[in-house]
């Protein structure tokens, strides 16, 4: 894709280099996901600690949005803003929600009898973290992770 999109959010202002989405819907479509940003972020050169770092955190957001959401959708894409590349990782899905992020950010918290580090241990693994979830219409969650970031 070679059309430049600005795209505005809550976080930093980015140009889209490219970008390509997957659909998740089962345990099986988990590991071609984690391949394909490992691909996206090898072809910016971005290094393995933060390469590991990324991957880390889209397993467990993909690992929620099956778990809890029922599966969805993500969106990987090659941004920039100024020299700087990064890969942004957006997952949606049209589950129940989350009735109190402030809550679901808290580590330990958990309504799935889990360990409950998913979400704040993503928000430290990327440079930037943003998410949003209307009850009974479903969550989306946005990182980006700078190439040297
Ligand atoms: N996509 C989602 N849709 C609805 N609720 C979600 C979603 N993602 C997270 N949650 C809610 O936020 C809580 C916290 O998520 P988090 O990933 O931090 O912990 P966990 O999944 O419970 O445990 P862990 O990730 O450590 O195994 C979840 O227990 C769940 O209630
Ligand atoms: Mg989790």
């Amino acid at each position: 894709m070679d059309r430049r999109t600005m795209a505005t959010m809550t976080t930093t202002p980015v140009t889209v280099l490219n970008k390509d989405s997957m659909l998740i819907v089962k345990e099986q479509d988990v590991v071609p996901f984690r391949n394909r940003v490992k691909e996206y972020a090898t072809k910016i050169g971005m290094g393995l600690v933060n390469q590991t770092k990324l991957i880390t955190a889209a397993s467990e957001l993909v690992r929620n949005m099956l778990r809890y959401g029922g599966g969805g959708n993500t969106l990987i894409e090659v941004v920039s803003k100024g020299r700087e590349n990064g890969i942004r990782l957006t997952f949606s899905d049209k589950g129940p929600g989350i009735a109190n992020i402030e809550m679901a950010m808290k580590d330990g918290f958990t309504t799935g009898k889990s360990l409950g580090l998913g979400l704040p241990g993503t928000k430290r693994l990327v440079s930037e973290f943003d998410i949003k979830s209307k009850p009974g219409e479903g969550t989306t969650v946005m990182i980006i992770k700078w190439k040297n970031g």
